[in-house]
């Protein structure tokens, strides 16, 4: 019996994959306060050009920087579980696999996009990176990150998270950066929100809002801003993990994956792990490729598609996407990395193109879950994986029904020993479900309407 599928390093993807090239649509361009097109230049006091030219890339593949492979060599490549012990709890005929990216030093996927962004950011001369962070997982693989590569970084954390899991500050602490609540006293914008709303849990739209303020506002010009999710550069760097899940599959006999499926927060483990799966669908294969978020910030499976900010100030270009509105502050859930209003343009536009089957959970049955695979597995995986385990769990109960050896796919996209304070309200009942309402649905229609309308689609 074969569990895990490992590579060694000579065998990890040496390039990185770019959906945009081949995506049926094209990504509709962010746009400017003018309504315009932004530029490149428009965005070098947000990010260094080496980055920005990622993001509007038209390559297919992007070569991999060996001092970045040398760093990510630590960790990868991931394994490829199969996650036998599960499929024996749920006697399912399914065969069941997941990439387990919780090995990571910081215990998610977040660091293989925060060591190619730290690096890229030195690579440009710059010193000082700003970030922001939800459940702390972006912000603790970013300190890991700049740590490592010799970079100051500063992570403005979401308050109910920062609250909720201290031990997330004190690793940032531990590898050498300053982490502070968000919205906070240090940047215009959060004084204003404080001002307005003294007890809000704060939001990811907030606390990006902040970090940026903090990036552009240093007139020496050697800080930058760093974004954990949404944007395009931070896709592709994930793509290393759907590249290295089609080794691994290929290696232990498995021909055809029919499921595939990651948890969605700004769009980023879901798209690294898929996107190399979505290009085989785009090429005619039959996969059905699932995007599962809760349903308390349920962007991709009933909010407007549409131009909206990314930040809840407006301080960033509009991007084409699926948004409950930059103003939306999402319930405070356990799984703090799913509390985003919007969904990565990528992301957005393949579902758009009819290659995506989204999925929505409340948190209550994610914890039940993340129980039985805790109770199967093993591992105890982080809240927002929870989700992903979620829909892997339902479609295999489906296969069960149907009597179908199915092979599911899933994202473990990291683990939730810091974020036990979770399961210690659900195992005491002190968790509740929450369904967005209609209204607030209607209220992002309505504030995404002000806004210039991205291409129609196919
Ligand atoms: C473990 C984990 N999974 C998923 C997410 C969601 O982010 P993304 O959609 O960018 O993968 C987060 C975000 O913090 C996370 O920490």
């Amino acid at each position: 019996m074969q569990i895990k599928v490992l590579l060694n390093e000579s065998e990890m993807p040496r390039q990185w994959y770019n959906l945009a090239v081949d995506l049926p649509t094209p990504l509709a361009p962010p746009l400017g306060p003018d309504g315009k097109p932004i530029t490149p230049d428009m965005l070098s006091a947000v990010f260094p050009m080496n980055l920005i030219e990622q993001e509007v890339s038209q390559e297919r593949w992007i070569d991999i920087p060996e001092q970045i492979l040398e760093i990510l060599y630590r960790w990868r490549p991931s394994p490829l579980h199969r996650a036998t012990f599960l499929e024996k709890a749920l006697g399912t005929p399914a065969r069941i696999y997941f990439k387990n990216e919780s090995v990571s030093p910081a215990g998610s996927h977040k660091p293989n996009t925060a060591v190619a962004q730290a690096w890229y950011n030195k690579q440009a001369g710059i010193q000082r990176i700003t970030t922001e962070t939800g459940a702390g997982q972006w912000g603790s693989a970013l300190a890991f990150a700049c740590s490592l590569i010799g970079l100051e970084c500063k992570v403005y954390m979401v308050r109910i998270s920062f609250d909720q899991k201290p031990f997330r500050k004190m690793m940032m602490e531990t590898w050498g950066a300053t982490c502070i609540p968000s919205p906070s006293e240090q940047t215009e914008f959060g004084r204003s929100i404080l001002r307005q709303f003294p007890n809000t849990p704060g939001s990811l739209g907030i606390a990006i809002s902040e970090a940026v303020e903090d990036a552009v506002s240093d007139t020496s010009g050697k800080t930058r801003y760093s974004l954990g999710s949404v944007l395009n550069h931070v896709m592709l760097h994930q793509t290393i993990i759907g590249l290295e899940a089609k080794k691994q599959l290929e290696k232990i006999g498995e021909r055809n994956v029919d499921v595939v499926i990651g948890c969605v927060g700004g769009g980023s483990n879901f798209a690294g792990l898929a996107f190399p799966f979505v290009c085989d669908k785009i090429n005619g294969k039959d996969i059905d490729i699932i995007p599962v978020e809760p349903t308390s910030c349920p962007t991709l499976t009933r909010a407007p598609f549409g131009y909206d900010h990314g930040d809840t100030a407006g301080l960033t270009p509009l991007l084409a996407m699926h948004s409950l509105g930059h103003k939306f502050i999402p319930p405070p859930i356990h799984a703090g990395g799913l509390r985003y209003h919007g969904m990565a343009p990528l992301v957005s536009q393949a579902l758009e193109d009819g290659l995506l089957n989204p999925r929505s959970y409340p948190q209550l049955d994610c914890y039940e879950a993340a129980l039985t695979f805790a109770r199967s597995e093993g591992i105890i995986v982080a809240p927002e994986t929870s989700h992903a385990v979620a829909a892997a769990i339902q479609e295999a109960r489906q296969a069960t029904e149907e009597g179908k050896e199915k092979v599911i796919l899933f994202n473990l996209s990291g683990h939730g020993l810091m974020d036990l304070y979770g399961y210690h309200k659900y195992l005491n009942n002190e968790l509740s479900n929450h369904w967005l309402a209609d209204e607030e649905i209607q209220r992002a229609a309505k504030d995404l309407k002000d806004f210039p309308k991205p291409h129609q689609t196919v």
